[in-house]
């Protein structure tokens, strides 16, 4: 049931996280993310992050890149609060997540969707139960949420498939099922871990294509990949981890992009 002053949708009640700038011109303004000097060990001698520095403002997509170890799964997860950094700062919209207390975690992931290489779709369910599991949570009205579950399907291409099981789908199709999960709840961040990587090259390019569709809605994207090929095909701002430390290029793969601690030293010129 919707608290009175919520919207309509009985979303985003919690005005700290909301996405957009019509809850508070404040936190509109602010970059949707700001990562401060964040370190993350999971062994003492070794850091799996060190020192840490990235922006992302609203509305921007970028790939999060790098070899198999080097923290994107890592980084993500430091978002959405499965980890918390053993040292610096993690702003979402101005707020310091890293130092939330532990009941408001679900109030942030509120205003996350978030998609992984496995899916994590209940496959004896239907369509429509899989993506409605946020609208749920949030005790949202049957009508609300039956309509809300149908524009994000819509969205992800399977309009008119929620009565379908889930498990009778083809990957292509379960992750579109996890993205309008994601996305239903209209987030202001979506994060995705490897969205593509149990795809073939032409599904992966699909879903790359969708989350591009959501990101030019308004939603800010984060999308973690190792796949270079997919990276080259387009000219996102791409965010490069390595020996835990982030470098940054602005057009494509051409080279292996410079550390943005050494871009800094040169007025941040970064190619
Ligand atoms: N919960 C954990 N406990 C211990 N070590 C961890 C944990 N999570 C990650 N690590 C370590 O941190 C490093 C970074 O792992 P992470 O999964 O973030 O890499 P990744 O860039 O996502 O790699 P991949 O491309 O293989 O998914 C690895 O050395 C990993 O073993
Ligand atoms: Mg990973």
């Amino acid at each position: 049931m919707a608290k009175r002053g919520e919207r309509d949708s009985g979303v985003r009640p919690f005005p700290f996280f909301r996405a957009g700038v019509r809850a508070d011109p404040s936190v509109g303004a602010k970059p949707v993310l700001v990562l401060e000097d964040v370190c993350k060990f999971f062994r003492p001698d070794v850091p799996t992050l060190r020192s840490v520095n990235l922006t992302v403002e609203r509305g921007e997509f970028l790939f999060i890149t790098g070899p198999s170890g080097a923290g994107k799964s890592t980084l993500l997860s430091l978002i959405y609060r499965a980890e918390t950094p053993d040292d610096g700062r993690i702003l979402f919209s101005g707020r310091d997540i890293a130092r939330l207390a532990p009941k408001s975690i679900p109030f942030l992931r509120r205003n996350l969707g978030i998609v992984f290489q496995d899916f994590k779709v209940v496959d004896h369910w239907t369509v429509f139960e899989n993506v409605a599991v946020p609208l749920e949570i949030l005790e949202m009205p049957r009508r609300l949420v039956r309509s809300r579950v149908a524009e994000a399907l819509e969205r992800v291409g399977l309009a008119g498939r929620g009565g379908e099981r889930t498990e009778n789908l083809s990957g292509g199709e379960m992750q579109r099922v996890s993205v309008a999960r994601a996305i239903v709840t209209e987030p202001a961040l979506l994060l995705a871990d490897e969205p593509t990587g149990n795809l073939d090259p032409h599904l992966a390019l699909d879903i790359l294509t969708l989350f591009e569709e959501i990101n030019a809605t308004g939603t800010t994207v984060l999308f973690a990949t190792h796949d270079h090929s997919l990276i080259s095909k387009r000219n996102h701002r791409i965010v490069s981890l390595d020996e835990g430390r982030v470098s940054e290029a602005r057009s494509g793969l051409r080279s292996w992009p410079r550390r943005v601690t050494d871009a800094a030293h040169d007025g941040g010129k970064a190619a």
